[in-house]
């Protein structure tokens, strides 16, 4: 095949495209390329205008010239396109010392605080390992023995309706006291022992300003020989004074729980109103806050657990982490502590 005569179109393609070859090493910006590629390779461009004069061309020779030009066009258009791709990468590598300044000071990250029950668990925890109690767990989906039957609590015992606890299938539940712990730790150690145990617990209640289905407890369990209600005092006094300060003023009073034998509550004495009478946001007018439940272990749950109620004896506590952290901070609803607003949360320490 001959070569396609040289046309004057096609001169003038020629021209047109090395006229479009400077203009594209001159462009220095993205905005100057694209003005090239529109004035010579647009649809409206000079380069592709010629087509609309082949008329011009012989028609033997036309494919042959428009060929020639469209191949013009797409080499221009190909120069366009490395120039916009280098001057891209060129913008994408600002050299490092135009934009870093190592002496700013470097982003900062958000920090979480801890969380209120954390807190307050935090402070029980060190209390207890101070005392020379050892932190034990145990699992928040329990069978019946555990949380019932152990702890001396009877088959027709109210607390073990359907509607009083979350249970599922296979005869299990989701743990309503952190109580089963001591009975996990009596069947697995011997004595003596001296436990603590946090954790969550639940129950069918309906949420509001005073309940939660889901809250903590601490346990406590102590089994050695010669255990009495003067240990559980001076050990429980102890907690006491260490989360309430050295001043405060704790009673027992009587009071009934299956599992321990005698049985008492903690109340300490409202430090909101000293005990004056009158009405008093914090204890109701009281006088007093209930803390805890406690009591000597009763024989009967050695018995159940193997442990030789002769030989050993035990005192054991159970008390609420939330109810705590409301009335340290003077929360009027337990929703507050539930709830993980980053605005109630953000004010504890970090
Ligand atoms: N398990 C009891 C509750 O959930 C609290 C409790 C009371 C635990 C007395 C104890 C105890 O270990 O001795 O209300």
């Amino acid at each position: 095949m001959s070569e396609p005569p040289m046309h004057p179109l096609l001169a003038q393609a020629q021209a047109l495209a090395d006229e479009a070859r400077s203009a594209a090493a001159a462009a220095v910006d993205l905005p100057s390329i694209a003005a090239v590629r529109a004035r010579f390779v647009g649809r409206n461009g000079a380069l592709k205008g010629l087509l609309r004069s082949i008329a011009t061309v012989p028609p033997g020779d036309r494919p042959a010239v428009g060929a020639a030009v469209n191949r013009l066009a797409a080499e221009v258009e190909a120069l366009l396109d490395g120039r916009r791709r280098a001057l891209e990468d060129a913008d994408a590598d600002v050299p490092a010392d135009a934009t870093f300044d190592p002496t700013l000071p470097g982003a900062r990250l958000p920090l979480g605080s801890v969380h209120p029950v954390s807190i307050v668990l935090d402070e029980i925890r060190a209390v207890f390992t101070r005392l020379g109690f050892d932190e034990v767990s145990g699992p928040e989906v329990e069978d019946a023995w555990h949380n019932f039957d152990a702890l001396n609590i009877p088959a027709d015992h109210p607390a073990r309706e359907p509607t009083d606890q979350f249970y599922a299938e296979g005869a299990r539940l989701l743990r309503s006291q952190t109580s089963t712990v001591q009975v996990r730790v009596m069947e697995s150690r011997q004595p003596p022992l001296r436990i603590f145990a946090p954790g969550r617990v639940y129950r069918p209640e309906t949420v509001d300003a005073r309940h939660l289905y889901a809250f903590h407890q601490v346990e406590g369990l102590v089994v050695d020989e010669d255990v009495s209600f003067a240990d559980l005092k001076g050990c429980i006094g102890t907690f006491a004074r260490s989360m309430y300060g050295d001043g405060v003023v704790t009673r027992f009073r009587p009071h009934h729980f299956p599992f321990t034998e005698v049985s008492a509550e903690l109340d300490v004495r409202c430090p909101a109103c000293g005990g004056a009478a009158g009405p008093c946001p914090t204890c109701g007018g009281e006088g007093w806050i209930e803390v805890l439940g406690c009591g000597m272990v009763h024989p009967d749950v050695f018995r159940k657990v193997g442990y030789d109620p002769e030989r050993w004896t035990g005192f054991a506590f159970g008390l609420g982490v939330e109810r705590i952290a409301m009335r340290r901070w003077g929360l009027d609803d337990i929703r507050m502590l539930e709830d993980n607003d980053v605005r109630f949360l953000s004010q504890f320490r970090c």
